[in-house]
């Protein structure tokens, strides 16, 4: 898919803005603070309706002003697809989220329109952090792969909640219903999570091989769940809150359930976290990053938007080219402050960024 149009208003550090980049690379060059993370934030934010670096949606608003607009259009094989989002600044105005010029009712219709990956050095936390920053990597990626992930995990949350808040109310007689329907719920966010990781880890491990150069270093990633193995999640779901829920209402929370998944990472069968070095563990992001992106240009059948947030310094020259070679049938938006970074390949476009300002 291809970028045929990108509108800031009132965006972050950016007034206005349009831009139309061209096919390939096009390489944004600008110092620290300049606003080039930004614009990747912008497309993140038309492509699955939030920012990639906070959820607090106000802060996208540029400072002073009551609200912000984006939209983006892109060039798909069946055709045109418009999104945009509308921000508030006043806390009674919702979010309003438009597809193809109409007002969408539901959020999740914003879902796979315009797709993208983002690769940021933040990237690290994947392998760094806790089991959500992996559980929000795979609900990004599978809510925009297929808008019933989104729905399914949408209505898994709030059964979640309303069983939470029972818990906490103290009154039992309806958990058996809610068990039931939480239960329900939880089967097709697994099944989905479970058959993802299972082409992620292949295409993850491939990567590892060719962006870290060493046949010996195999990289796995292993969905990790109370229910991975379960020919009957939904069943096997209701089971595990029956067996928890003394636990559960001791601590007033559900305990169980694929709101605790996590997907394991490993390095020749050792734990990531524990044994790898830090250029170990970049690499790491960096290929489950590359997978997603593989995920979703199969499953579309075309390539998602790039958007590579000030990577390729981290790299190597040699794990620099490999990367660009694996990703250079796409349309990516690049962001460097060192235009050297990018030696070796060959830009589209080179725009350059100040101070909320874009110029060719
Ligand atoms: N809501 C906002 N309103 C106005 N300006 C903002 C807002 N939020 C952030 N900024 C400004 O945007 C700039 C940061 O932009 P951005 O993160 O895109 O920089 P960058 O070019 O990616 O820098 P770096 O190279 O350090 O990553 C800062 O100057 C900041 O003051
Ligand atoms: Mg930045």
């Amino acid at each position: 898919m291809r970028i045929t149009g990108l509108r800031l208003h009132n965006f972050r550090c950016y007034s206005q803005v349009m831009l139309t980049p061209p096919e390939g690379v096009t390489v944004l060059v600008g110092e620290n603070g300049a606003g080039k993370t930004n614009l990747l934030e912008a497309v993140h934010l038309c492509c699955l309706g939030r920012s990639h670096r906070t959820s607090f949606d106000k802060e996208m608003i540029a400072q002073g002003q009551e609200t912000t607009a984006v939209q983006l259009t892109v060039e798909r094989n069946d055709g045109k697809h418009e999104v945009g989002v509308r921000l508030f600044e006043n806390a009674r105005k919702k979010k309003v989220i438009y597809v193809n010029g109409k007002t969408a009712h539901k959020a999740g219709e914003l879902m796979g329109h315009a797709t993208c990956v983002i690769f940021s050095p933040e990237d690290l936390s994947l392998v760094k952090e806790g089991p959500q920053v992996r559980r929000r990597f795979l609900d990004m990626l599978l809510s925009q792969q297929q808008r019933s992930y989104f729905y399914a995990l949408q209505t898994y949350m709030s059964v979640l909640k309303q069983r939470n808040a029972l818990l906490k109310s103290g009154d039992m007689r309806q958990m058996p219903a809610w068990d039931e329907q939480l239960a329900l719920a939880a089967a097709p966010v697994v099944r989905l999570r479970r058959e993802a990781c299972i082409s992620l880890n292949e295409w993850a491990r491939n990567h590892y091989f060719y962006i870290g150069g060493k046949e010996e270093e195999v990289f796995a990633l292993k969905y990790q769940s109370a229910l991975s193995q379960a020919d009957d999640p939904a069943e096997k779901m209701l089971q595990g809150l029956h067996a928890a829920r003394d636990e559960d209402i001791r601590r007033q929370y559900t305990t169980f359930g694929p709101h605790r998944d996590d997907i394991d990472l490993s390095l020749c069968g050792m734990p990531m976290k524990a044994f790898a070095s830090q250029g170990q563990m970049r690499t790491a992001a960096l290929s489950m990053k590359l997978a997603a992106f593989d995920l979703l240009e199969k499953s579309q059948g075309e390539a998602p938007l790039l958007l590579l947030d000030d990577v390729l310094s981290e790299l190597d020259p040699e794990r620099r080219r490999r990367l660009i070679s694996r990703i250079a049938h796409a349309q990516a938006l690049l962001t460097c402050t060192d235009p050297g970074d990018f030696i070796g390949a060959k830009p589209a476009c080179v725009l350059h960024v100040e101070k909320g300002k874009i110029t060719g």
